[in-house]
């Protein structure tokens, strides 16, 4: 083979790399437009989750709601505009997300640095991160490079986001969809070892289970008990309670012993137990605390990555709520 074809061949490989790495979302993507990106989102989450550890959660689930919807792309945090309603107004999303403002701080904060130049999407990547080291020591790194989103609609949360009366095998299908086994989704609903629920979430298995039961039978008596004087039949719409009874605040495995203890706060959590596919993996998550958190991180890398648009998709959105 001549000189010249080896050397085209080799340009063509490293061309393609290149390209690949261009609209792929790898680590430190903001190395040198931005180095301080990544700092400037965490202080802002600390120093959010140092007054308020609940924040935290919210940033977590607000990358959840953000990816499963239209993928990573930051249409979450879209306000409506006139005539148009928003994801925002879901009532998946309205009115218990929460956290926005800290998005808003941080990318307030980067625009003065490095204009146009870090999404909104990363920086909810970012910050679900930053929360789940500050409140649960789990550490891992995110690629960055995802672009933002021009569209946000009111209609789709409901059919990408998984309710909380849904068995094992209904969440199976709803990860499945996005690309998630089923070990990772069980793995996922350990977030919910910390932050808080509307009792309307809930409050059917305790009141209005099903035609011979008002009651879920699936929960531990004493646990309905006192999650009954939390939120009474005619509570007020803000009551909240939390997730986790344990460590309310701690992102640990013990949501999975609340799980082995009958003190699962939705359906869709005690489901995990009581279906066959998955107790095991529930019970591995109770007694293996280290292996559970990194799982969880993997999750949540992955997470990221669904649907996300790069290269010249999308905008770098100059405020998270508005498209420019
Ligand atoms: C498995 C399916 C899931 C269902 C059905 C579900 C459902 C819910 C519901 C109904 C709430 C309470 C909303 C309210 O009434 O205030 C909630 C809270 C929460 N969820 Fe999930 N979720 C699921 C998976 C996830 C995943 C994958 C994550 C993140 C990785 C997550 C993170 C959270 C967090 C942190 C909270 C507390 C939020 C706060 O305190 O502000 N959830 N979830
Ligand atoms: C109500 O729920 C209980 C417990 O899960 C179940 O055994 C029963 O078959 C359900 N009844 C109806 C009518 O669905």
């Amino acid at each position: 083979m001549s000189n010249l074809r080896l050397c085209l061949i080799f340009l063509t490989m490293s061309m393609m790399v290149f390209m690949s790495s261009a609209i792929t979302p790898r680590v430190g993507f903001y190395r040198t437009t931005c180095p301080s990106a990544e700092a400037i989102v965490r202080k802002a989450v600390n120093k959010a989750v140092m007054k308020n550890p609940g924040i935290a959660a919210g940033l977590i689930r607000m990358h959840f709601h953000d990816c499963f919807v239209r993928g990573c792309d930051a249409s979450v945090l879209l306000d409506s505009t006139p005539g148009k309603l928003s994801e925002k107004e879901h009532p998946a999303n309205k009115p218990s997300l929460r956290g926005f403002e800290v998005i808003d701080e941080a990318k307030r904060e980067l625009e003065t640095l490095c204009p146009r130049t870090v999404s909104c999407a990363d920086i909810l990547a970012f910050a679900a991160r930053d929360g789940a080291l500050a409140v649960g020591g789990i550490s891992y790194q995110v690629p960055s490079g995802r672009r933002d989103g021009r569209v946000s609609l009111f209609d789709e949360p409901s059919n990408n986001l998984p309710s909380p009366s849904l068995n094992a095998k209904e969440l199976a299908a709803s990860f499945a969809r996005k690309g998630f086994s089923l070990d990772e989704m069980v793995t996922l609903s350990g977030a919910h070892s910390i932050g808080v629920s509307h009792c309307s979430s809930f409050s059917n298995r305790l009141y209005a289970f099903n035609e011979t039961h008002t009651q879920d039978p699936s929960l531990d008596p004493k646990f309905a008990r006192d999650l009954k004087a939390k939120c009474p039949p005619s509570s007020s719409p803000n009551n909240v309670v939390q997730l986790d009874g344990v460590t309310p605040n701690r992102l640990d495995n013990k949501y999975y012993t609340n799980l082995m203890n009958h003190r699962g706060l939705f359906a869709s959590d005690q489901t995990l137990l009581s279906s066959r596919s998955t107790a095991g993996m529930v019970r591995n998550n109770a007694r293996l605390g280290p292996a559970w958190a990194k799982k969880f991180a993997s999750a949540m890398v992955k997470m990221g990555s669904i649907d996300v648009l790069t290269g010249r998709q999308g905008e770098i959105r100059k405020k998270c709520g508005v498209v420019n």
